[in-house]
């Protein structure tokens, strides 16, 4: 049986991750909903290496909702830009329709409410929609989860989390650097570590108090002003002639030194979970290279189990006797194997085999802490996370 999905926003994100889910050969695209039709048929033919035939006997409509009334279907993936997430989220929970969901599944508290309005109704949907967060999923993380969950290490009493993005360029050149469209980098970074932390603990985050600044990309270019245009092309480190000359890439034309530049360049947070335990957490910018590290150590009385997807490694170090034990994960794309573990989950969540891994409720909890980063960072106090 080939199960029917249907795409809500066919962008680079939700293209990938078909075609991660389209190799188990379970599910067939049944419809696109996306106003870009023109865009979405060539990311089918570049990325999916579809023939024009098969392109075009897919239906692809402008509005999501024409889309859900017209179409029958066992599984709806939604990869819309941040803003829309809520609202489309919603649209497919009222339906009941099993739902992969890109993150963050919402911005504000506004399209939270959006969503638990709609989950008062439709409760099935927690278990019955993947919210895209591939950390959880990936082997390090798993076998993170299994240490602590054995007791070996204690129980955890402290955890040390960091994120130095070394392709930070992404959130200053260009569209994710509009903060009304991600609502900043909490949202968009900070919601993954967050959620794989929860994972791991399986306690409840209670408080948190956060500090962003912005120190790099920042300066007086006129707003709008872009790279290709600029006269310190050939020289600025940010460029993308600079970009290209270090094999590297610029996703988007805008200048990273311009007054319209969004988001903060590093942030901390500091959360309380429920047992007076806490988590420090701190992302970064404008690391690069060899210095990008994504990763975190959890501590209890008898050991400390750390892991980072740089090295591939887990390590354990027993407190009381004298042994550390290495673990290594060879490199995976798709999110250290993450993406291909959502997408297996979804299938099996489509054909009633299984709940989600990565529910609603987890996206929920990550949004709420997110926005209470995001409010404490601003105001410069601690902010009660809502459970
Ligand atoms: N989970 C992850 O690890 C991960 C990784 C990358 C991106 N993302 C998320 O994926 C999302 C999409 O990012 P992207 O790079 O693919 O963006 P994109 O701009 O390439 O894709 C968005 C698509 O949505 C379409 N769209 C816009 N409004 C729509 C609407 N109302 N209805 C239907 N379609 C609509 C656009 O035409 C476009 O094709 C973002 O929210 C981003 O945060 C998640």
């Amino acid at each position: 049986m080939s199960y029917r999905i249907g795409i809500i926003g066919m962008g680079l994100r939700m293209t990938d991750v078909f075609s991660r889910l389209a190799g188990f050969r379970e599910c067939e695209l049944a419809a696109v909903a996306d106003p870009d039709a023109e865009g979405v048929k060539t990311r089918m033919r570049d990325v999916l290496k579809w023939d024009e035939r098969k392109i075009g006997s897919i239906p692809i409509y402008s509005e999501a909702e024409t889309m859900l009334e017209r179409e029958v279907l066992d599984g709806v993936m939604v990869g819309t830009r941040c803003s829309a997430h809520a609202a489309l989220a919603a649209m497919v929970i009222r339906r009941g329709i099993p739902m992969f969901l890109e993150k963050p599944i919402a911005i504000s508290t506004q399209g939270l409410a959006e969503i638990e309005e709609a989950l008062a109704v439709h409760p099935e949907m927690n278990d019955k929609t993947v919210v895209s967060f591939p950390l959880r999923l990936t082997e390090q993380v798993q076998m993170l989860q299994e240490i602590v969950d054995s007791g070996k290490i204690g129980t955890v009493e402290h955890v040390q989390a960091v994120n130095d993005v070394p392709y930070g360029r992404v959130y200053f050149h260009g569209w994710y650097r509009d903060e009304k469209e991600t609502g900043g980098l909490w949202l968009q970074k900070a919601t993954h570590d967050f959620d794989y932390i929860n994972s791991v603990l399986k306690i409840r985050p209670i408080e948190i108090c956060a500090m962003t600044s912005k120190q790099i990309f920042k300066g007086d270019k006129p707003a709008g002003k872009l790279c290709d245009e600029c006269e310190e092309k050939r020289t600025c480190p940010e460029s993308y002639v600079s970009a290209h000359r270090a094999s590297e890439y610029l996703y988007g034309p805008w200048c990273c030194f311009a007054e319209d530049t969004g988001n903060e360049d590093s942030g901390s947070a500091i959360i309380r979970y429920e047992t007076g335990m806490h988590v420090v957490y701190s992302q970064n910018f404008f690391a690069r290279k060899g210095a990008g590290l994504r990763g975190a150590r959890f501590l209890g009385y008898a050991g400390t189990a750390e892991f980072d997807f740089q090295s591939g490694d887990v390590r354990i170090y027993m407190h009381h006797v004298c042994r550390t034990e290495t673990y290594h994960f060879d490199a995976k794309d798709g999110h250290g194997g993450g993406d291909e573990a959502l997408c297996r989950n979804f299938i099996d969540v489509v054909a009633g085999r299984a709940c989600s891994r990565s529910s609603l409720r987890d996206g929920i909890l990550s949004v709420n802490m997110c926005l209470a980063a995001k409010e404490s960072s601003e105001n410069h106090r601690f902010v009660t996370i809502k459970s």
